[in-house]
């Protein structure tokens, strides 16, 4: 039987948020409630960070009240601190996710903490997570290379997602953040994570700027790693990341592994319609 791979919705989130035109909570909806028609597991709604830092996702309580939940969809929510935590709780996200960064630099520009700060702040979260039984991912950003510090060691990597994996995220998310990831550090950081986290409790998010990301999922596959984090229409980026692009597009994602054989559960039809909504939601119209 052929081997199953999952793909982690993460556009209305990742693919959103740097979007310099105002989308309206309405649109957001109409997004993930075609989403959630589309067979995915985990879909990322929302983020609860400052407003100031991030504008475009200042209406995630807005959004998750009005979506309507799929039963087998987890509606997951991006959470920096307590206050964001305490606002996804409210919102009834069904999980969360504390995002870290294995360089200084990219930890400094995204959280305005050191990466030890971050961690603290975190562990906060995660602490409030497990009283509720909430289920908590955890994100490391700049796994391969930071727009601020450069080449990051596969060392820095691990030593942060040993720290998540110890404040119990389930599953760790390893952020190419700018999308410059080369194959070959991939998988020699990929070699360095799986000596602190199982293949199994891992997932590749890998933006696409340099054209490389599916590359980098084949390295991953080969890893053992049978999670991908997509953004349908491939939009997207970090706004404290510059010159990142978006992530790599879902519908490419999902065509590239099932032509290596894997099976992906997703409905073509409905991923490729939420990709020509998502790309007309940033007024391209393509
Ligand atoms: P700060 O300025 O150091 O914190 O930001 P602060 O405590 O001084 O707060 C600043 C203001 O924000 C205050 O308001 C707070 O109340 C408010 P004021 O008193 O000035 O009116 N505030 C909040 N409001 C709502 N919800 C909250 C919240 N917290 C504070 N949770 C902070 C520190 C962490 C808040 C800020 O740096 C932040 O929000 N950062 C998030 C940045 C972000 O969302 N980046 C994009 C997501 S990460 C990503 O895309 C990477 C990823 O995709 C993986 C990859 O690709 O690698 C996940
Ligand atoms: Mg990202």
């Amino acid at each position: 039987m052929a081997e199953r791979v999952e793909i982690f919705e993460v556009g209305p989130r990742d693919g959103l948020q740097n979007e310099p035109r105002n989308i309206p909570a309405t649109e957001k909806v109409a997004l993930i409630d075609l989403l959630s028609t589309a067979g995915f597991r985990r879909i990322e709604v929302a983020s609860f960070v400052s407003p100031k830092w991030v504008p475009q996702m200042a209406d995630g309580a807005e959004v998750l009240a009005a979506i309507k939940r799929v039963p087998g969809v987890s509606y997951a929510a991006l959470t920096p601190n307590l206050r964001g935590y305490a606002g996804a709780k409210a919102a009834k996200a069904d999980e969360i996710a504390i995002f870290a960064s294995a360089s200084e630099g990219f930890s400094r520009a995204n959280l305005n903490a050191s990466i030890a700060q971050s961690l603290e702040r975190f562990a906060e979260v995660a602490g409030a997570a497990r009283d509720d039984g909430m289920r908590m991912r955890g994100y490391v950003s700049c796994v391969t290379d930071c727009p601020f510090d450069g080449e990051i060691t596969p060392d820095a990597v691990a030593r942060v997602v040993a720290a998540l994996r110890d404040l119990g995220a389930y599953e760790i998310s390893l952020g190419d953040t700018i999308g410059r990831g080369l194959p070959e550090r991939m998988n020699v950081m990929l070699g360095a994570v799986l000596d602190e986290m199982p293949a199994e409790q891992l997932a590749g998010h890998f933006h696409d700027t340099a054209g490389r990301a599916l590359e980098n999922v084949e390295v991953a596959l080969g890893r053992g790693l049978r999670v991908f984090d997509g953004a349908v229409g491939g939009l997207g980026g970090c706004p404290y990341a510059p010159g990142a692009a978006g992530n790599v597009g879902t519908e490419a994602l999902d065509a590239h592994v099932r032509g290596l054989g894997y099976v992906t559960g997703l409905d073509v039809a409905v991923v490729a319609q939420a990709a020509q909504m998502a790309r007309e939601l940033r007024g391209a119209h393509a």
